[in-house]
């Protein structure tokens, strides 16, 4: 090992209490909107199985190995991404270069979470909605429009999404240690009984079968080249990768761990409710003759249906959207550390002060985000409104460009030591399937995917 490298063996900001906090973390980061909001109405609106299956082969080979990557790298930088990558750049090459591909993950932070907040706020004012009996019998027409009414109402979703910033920052001027590890433990069995609750229902709404065809069957006719980039770009959204995120949390893994199982566990977990909350939706959304490419409200418009027919749903509901903001949560605040870590370590900033000018900076930025689902819905340029556009840049090309600059950093410029001295080589085969996908699999598939979706290919 290197005089550096084992210089920085501590972490700066405290470490996970042990291998299960650190695989909550992760989870608590992977699980959120991604699994239960976007995956669903991006499958819907590009036709279902191809989609799907197209995603899964995506998240298995090249997410997984890029979240190894991160993990390792950040591990042994044990700094914010820029500070880790600056320096494992200079240790490995004696260029300092690969900083930039940190500033860039910083970069797409800020961006995502200016409009996960927004969305985040929605499941808040959701909450409201459902308490108040709202959806108790509601037809199609009825839920559409209360959508409508609260995502189309920038003072309210102005609000809420202040409140789930406010929320945020305060976490993260607490550290991310603290209460991290507790709220996930406790949060994703709830989620997950309430999504098998929900499994229930669908399965009983008479369209389950259609449902399951529709996210299943690969008809791959239906899928484009753009549908192809949105797998690639829900693939690292879902998994956080592709930004530091992970790879600021693997600076708070201890020496110990084992890296590929964490991940491997951390994968399985992220998919398994992806594919539960589509096994729930579809069936509702074939049910109730809704339209699966409805869009971003298509989760918001199905599962009310659905609480409002079957009995307790009131509670069921108030709780669901409850557990839906936590996990949210979870993920905001991972969205927002890396670039916390980076003012507080370059800028000496003390972490409340790096919270409260990051975390107002994405506030701000937020609301035009409120105002494309509102007055502005319908000025569009390049992609269409400012969500649009600031969700497809961040999702499906800086996390793409981002994961491969990583990728490519653990595979082929990090010696093979160094990377096996965190990866644990004693684990064998593991480590030589990470590193031929790591070399080979992720950055091919990423660089065709990409090629493919600007007609270069
Ligand atoms: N993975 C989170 C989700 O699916 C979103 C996220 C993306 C979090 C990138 C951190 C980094 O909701």
């Amino acid at each position: 090992m290197s005089e550096r490298a084992a210089e920085r063996r501590r972490s700066l900001h405290g470490e996970w209490t042990s291998r299960l906090g650190f695989i909550l973390a992760l989870a608590g980061s992977a699980v959120g909107l991604g699994n239960i909001w976007r995956f669903p109405y991006l499958a819907g609106e590009n036709g279902g199985g191809a989609f799907v299956l197209l995603y899964l082969l995506f998240v298995f080979g090249i997410g997984l190995p890029i979240m190894m990557s991160e993990v390792l790298v950040g591990r042994r930088g044990r700094r914010n991404p820029v500070t880790t990558m600056r320096l494992l750049g200079e240790e490995e090459t004696g260029k300092s270069a690969w900083r930039f591909v940190g500033g860039l993950g910083v970069v797409t932070g800020f961006l995502i979470l200016s409009f996960y907040s927004v969305i985040a706020g929605w499941t808040v004012a959701y909450v409201f909605e459902s308490a108040s009996g709202a959806f108790r019998n509601a037809g199609a027409e009825t839920v559409e429009s209360i959508f409508q009414s609260i995502s189309g109402n920038e003072l309210a979703t102005g609000a809420w999404h202040t409140l789930f910033m406010v929320v945020t920052i305060g976490v993260v001027v607490l550290g991310v240690e603290q209460g991290l590890e507790r709220a996930v433990r406790f949060m994703m069995p709830l989620l997950i009984a309430l999504l098998l609750v929900l499994l229930g229902y669908a399965m009983t709404s008479g369209s389950f079968i259609e449902g399951v065809v529709f996210l299943f069957e690969p008809r791959f006719d239906e899928l484009t080249a753009e549908g192809a980039l949105d797998a690639l770009g829900q693939a690292f959204f879902s998994l956080s990768v592709g930004m530091g995120a992970v790879m600021m949390y693997g600076a708070y893994l201890s020496e110990k761990e084992s890296i590929p199982r964490s991940c491997a566990w951390v994968v399985a977990m992220d998919t398994s409710v992806a594919l539960l909350a589509g096994l729930v939706i579809f069936p509702i959304v074939f049910a109730n003759g809704l339209d699966p490419a409805a869009g971003p409200g298509l989760v918001f418009q199905s599962l009310p249906l659905a609480f409002g027919q079957m009995a307790g749903g009131v509670v069921f509901a108030v709780l669901f959207f409850i557990v839906l903001m936590f996990a949210a949560w979870t993920s905001a605040i991972s969205l927002m550390e890396p670039a916390v870590a980076y003012f507080m370590e370059t800028r000496g900033w003390t972490r409340p002060k790096a919270a409260l000018l990051v975390g107002v900076t994405i506030w701000l930025l937020g609301f035009l985000t409120v105002m494309s689902f509102g007055a502005w819905s319908d000025v569009t340029f390049w992609n269409g409104t400012w969500f649009d556009n600031i969700d497809y840049l961040s999702n499906n090309v800086f996390l793409p460009l981002g994961g491969l600059a990583i990728v490519v950093f653990a595979g082929w410029v990090m010696a093979r030591n160094s990377t096996a001295e965190e990866l644990d080589p004693s684990a064998g085969r593991g480590y030589r399937i990470w590193r031929w996908t790591a070399r080979y699999v992720a950055p091919i598939a990423v660089a065709l995917v990409l090629l493919n979706a600007v007609g270069i290919f």
